[in-house]
């Protein structure tokens, strides 16, 4: 048994597609997915994806990227969302310093709000973090206190911010990238992660495995994750499915299987 904690099956390229996709990962051995929004608009055919479709539940979130965008009024829209049935957690909501497609001071400021707005609702969090190790752990701190609970989605940073994200409680989510031939350092990363902390995620439409690069990635493709995992540490498939699926299912909350 597979859950594929992060995808974004809202986009448009899964519009002509998305029952075959489907189909596929209940073929493959996933037995649940999280959809994660990115925006307001993504959010709300999110929480739709998700009421159609039984093994689907949805996050809420308006990405870094939107920050220079977002207005007052998109915080209560935002806020209602909060209400609808299968909604598990708050993100991807963080800091993308790499790209910087809003400004620093910007992204900041929807964090903070949208943590608080994540404090109150007391759902997990669904971290998108981009070179912002130092700001990112400051807001989380500042908001957060010691009622953490959520994910690194995607990790990517070294051994200390692991450490770091670790002590604060977080789950740490890795997607097919780790089987990619210069993920090497990213790998290292994955034999430091207790395996009752490791969740597996494909970012689909990102991401899509070393032997499909290129192509949009699915659901059914996170057991090329796990298989990548159970290598990397030396265990069998079986056991690094079985694991991360608890750990899913105790984060989000998820129905017991
Ligand atoms: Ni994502």
């Amino acid at each position: 048994m597979l859950i594929d904690t992060h995808c974004h099956l809202d986009f448009k390229d899964f519009n002509d597609d998305l029952g075959a996709v489907l189909k596929r990962s209940v073929a493959s051995g996933v037995k649940f997915i999280i959809n994660v929004g990115s925006s307001l608009e993504g959010t709300a055919r999110s929480v739709k994806i998700a009421r159609e479709n039984a093994f689907i539940y949805a996050s809420i979130g308006i990405h870094p990227h939107e920050a220079d965008k977002v207005s007052e009024g998109d915080f209560r829209i935002f806020e209602g969302f909060l209400k609808k049935p299968k909604v598990v957690a708050i993100g991807e909501i963080g800091l993308d310093y790499y790209r910087n497609i809003s400004s620093m001071e910007n992204q900041k400021r929807l964090f903070a709000r949208l943590l608080e707005i994540a404090k109150g609702a007391k759902l997990p969090l669904v971290i998108h973090n981009r070179d912002s190790h130092e700001d990112m752990i400051d807001i989380l701190k500042n908001i957060m206190g010691n009622s953490l609970s959520g994910v690194m989605h995607c990790f990517s940073g070294d051994e200390k911010f692991l450490k770091t994200c670790l002590d604060m409680g977080f789950f740490i989510s890795f997607t097919c990238n780790i089987t990619y031939k210069n993920a090497g350092k990213l790998r290292e990363i994955v034999k430091l992660v207790p395996m009752d902390r490791l969740l597996l995620e494909t970012d689909a439409p990102y991401l899509a495995p070393q032997d499909f690069r290129g192509a949009r990635n699915e659901p059914m493709h996170v057991k090329y994750a796990a298989e990548e995992v159970a290598k990397i540490k030396g265990i069998d498939f079986n056991e690094v499915a079985a694991v991360t699926a608890e750990n899913a299912i105790r984060l989000f909350n998820l129905p017991k299987c």
